[in-house]
């Protein structure tokens, strides 16, 4: 059904202009056109890898990565350049860019990455939005892809100066794959990774499979990931905090000090399971939940004492902690509860994003939930609701009252789908006020 879009057909008139705006802005993914920068043209400083490259007439990625500071500057330009023609000494195996092709030889990472929303990226949610841009507004199209489906293999269309035409590498299979293995290791079809487990960066082999590896300790470094989730400076940034920030919330944390990197947590043992916000047990993980009860109130403390950025680190998750004091019945006392939501809640108002709160949990802060007990109070029970995709259920119910293609909704309704049923708890106690 996904490749459908292709063949969409462009329902064009003043609404859909106008509707195209509302998408952008409620994608809440920030980089719209005004984003792209021309090829070549490398962040200033340096410091973060998040270069987008329009113009992309290279054929074959001859670029050579030496140092660190060479993948830091020219890595993640994105989209990546085409990779070009691969070794005639290559079988049509090692040539393959598509993951399952990959995954023949590498069978471990391949399965754990199936199982990773990286795997997901071009999702109903997102391509349910896409299609609706294909025919006239390439330029939004390609501002989504450069972090849900990077690779230019990736993309319908290149773009020659002002327009947009098509591209003769495109592979819908490889896009439908959203990250693929090949975008974070493949440039110019030669493969990178990390240094060998004893530290080792030495060639492969004579005679490896595609031609070995080159070996680097940018894998190694948070600033791998911070390409794709971290906005640069400049990008949509509501009360003065960039909507995509957890490059810097981490940068600012203990751990960036204790060196435990993005990798630490989220690839333990080099395993491509990226679990987060989505996943009951690494959200376990990530706080310490303890009872606090006094004769004058009780309630939960809730504490980021494993989360390496905040808790949680987008406006799109939202975590509710809710208290109930009940009688000797344990029946629930009317007056004497409270819900907290840990969230940032943003809105959208004469054309910007504007932050409505903001109480997400910084590294090693907390928050005490509490009720004041009343005298018939006798247990106290709580609970802690996760709701990964709170911000995109409400978005994705919104864009379905708009008017979209029969391609554009059944997506988007998928989507909303998988969004409402994503909520699990990860706390739900009760117990007596006096032990
Ligand atoms: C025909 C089998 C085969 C295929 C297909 C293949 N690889 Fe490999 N790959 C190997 C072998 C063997 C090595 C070990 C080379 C060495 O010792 O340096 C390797 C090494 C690697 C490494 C470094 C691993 C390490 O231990 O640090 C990476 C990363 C990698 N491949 C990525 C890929 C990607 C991405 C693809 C698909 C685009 C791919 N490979 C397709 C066989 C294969
Ligand atoms: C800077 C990288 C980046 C860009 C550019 C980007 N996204 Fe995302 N997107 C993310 C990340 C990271 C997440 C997951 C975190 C979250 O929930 O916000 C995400 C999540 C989403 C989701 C919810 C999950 C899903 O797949 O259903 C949708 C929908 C989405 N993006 C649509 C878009 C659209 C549409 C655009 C272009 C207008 C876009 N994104 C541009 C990084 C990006
Ligand atoms: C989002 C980026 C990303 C994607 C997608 C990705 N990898 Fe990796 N891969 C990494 C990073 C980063 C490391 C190094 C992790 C570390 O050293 O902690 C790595 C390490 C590896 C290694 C070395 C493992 C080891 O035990 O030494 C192999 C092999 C590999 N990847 C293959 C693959 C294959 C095959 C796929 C697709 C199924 C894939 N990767 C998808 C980022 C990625
Ligand atoms: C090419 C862009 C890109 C790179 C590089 C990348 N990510 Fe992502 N990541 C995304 C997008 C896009 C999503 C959201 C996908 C969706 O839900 O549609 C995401 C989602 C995630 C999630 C969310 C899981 C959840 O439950 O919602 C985690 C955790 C994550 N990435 C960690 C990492 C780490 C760690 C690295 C570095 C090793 C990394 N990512 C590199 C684009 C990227
Ligand atoms: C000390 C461990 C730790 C480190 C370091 C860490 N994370 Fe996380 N991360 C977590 C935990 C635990 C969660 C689940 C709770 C949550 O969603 O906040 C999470 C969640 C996420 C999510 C899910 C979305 C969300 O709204 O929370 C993304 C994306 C993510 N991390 C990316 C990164 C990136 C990128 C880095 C490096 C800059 C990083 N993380 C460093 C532990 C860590």
């Amino acid at each position: 059904m996904r490749n459908d879009s292709a063949r969409r057909t462009a329902k064009a008139g003043s609404r859909s202009v106008l509707l195209t705006v509302a998408l952008v802005v409620l994608a809440g993914c920030g980089a719209g056109d005004d984003d792209l920068s021309t090829e070549g043209d490398v962040q200033a400083n340096g410091e973060l890898p998040g270069a987008v490259a329009t113009d992309l007439d290279v054929q074959g990625d001859d670029r050579e990565f030496v140092t660190v500071d060479d993948f830091v500057r020219g890595y993640w330009l994105r989209p990546v350049p085409p990779q070009g023609e691969a070794s005639d000494a290559w079988s049509p195996l090692e040539a393959s860019l598509l993951p399952e092709d990959c995954g023949t030889c590498h069978p471990v990472q391949y399965g754990d990455w199936q199982t990773a929303v990286h795997s997901e990226a071009y999702s109903p949610g997102l391509s349910g939005q896409l299609v609706n841009w294909e025919q006239n507004a390439f330029g939004t199209v390609e501002s989504c892809l450069v972090c849900h489906a990077p690779l230019s293999e990736q993309s319908a269309r290149v773009a020659a100066g002002e327009e947009w035409t098509s591209n003769p590498s495109f592979d819908p299979a490889l896009r439908d794959h959203g990250i693929v293995c090949a975008a974070c290791h493949v440039r110019g079809t030669r493969r990178h990774g990390p240094p060998r487990r004893d530290g080792s960066v030495d060639a492969s082999p004579e005679g490896s499979p595609h031609s070995g590896v080159t070996r680097t300790e940018f894998f190694e470094d948070s600033r791998f990931c911070s390409g794709c989730h971290q906005f640069l400076p400049g990008g949509a940034a509501p009360n003065g905090k960039l909507l995509e920030n957890t490059y810097t919330e981490w940068e600012n944390s203990r751990y960036a000090a204790e060196g435990v990197v993005c990798q630490t947590c989220h690839m333990p043992d080099r395993r491509h399971l990226w679990r987060g916000i989505h996943d009951p047990d690494m959200v376990r993980s990530g706080v310490t939940i303890e009872w606090t009860i006094s004769d004058a109130e009780a309630g939960l403390q809730v504490t980021n004492t494993g989360t390496g950025h905040r808790f949680p680190t987008y406006a799109t998750p939202e975590v509710l902690v809710s208290v109930q004091l009940l009688d000797a019945d344990r029946q629930p006392i009317v007056g004497a509860s409270t819900e907290h939501a840990i969230a940032r809640r943003i809105g959208y108002q004469a054309g910007a994003w504007v932050e409505l709160s903001d109480t997400r949990l910084l590294p090693d802060s907390g928050v005490a939930v509490t009720v004041a007990v009343p005298p018939e109070a006798r247990h106290v029970r709580a609970s802690i609701t996760v709701r990964p995709d709170a911000f995109y259920r409400k978005m994705f119910e919104s864009l379905l009252t708009g008017m979209l293609s029969d391609t554009s909704r059944a997506l988007l309704t998928e989507a909303g789908r998988r969004a409402e049923s994503s909520p699990f708890r990860i706390f739900d106690e009760a117990v007596p006020l006096q032990p």
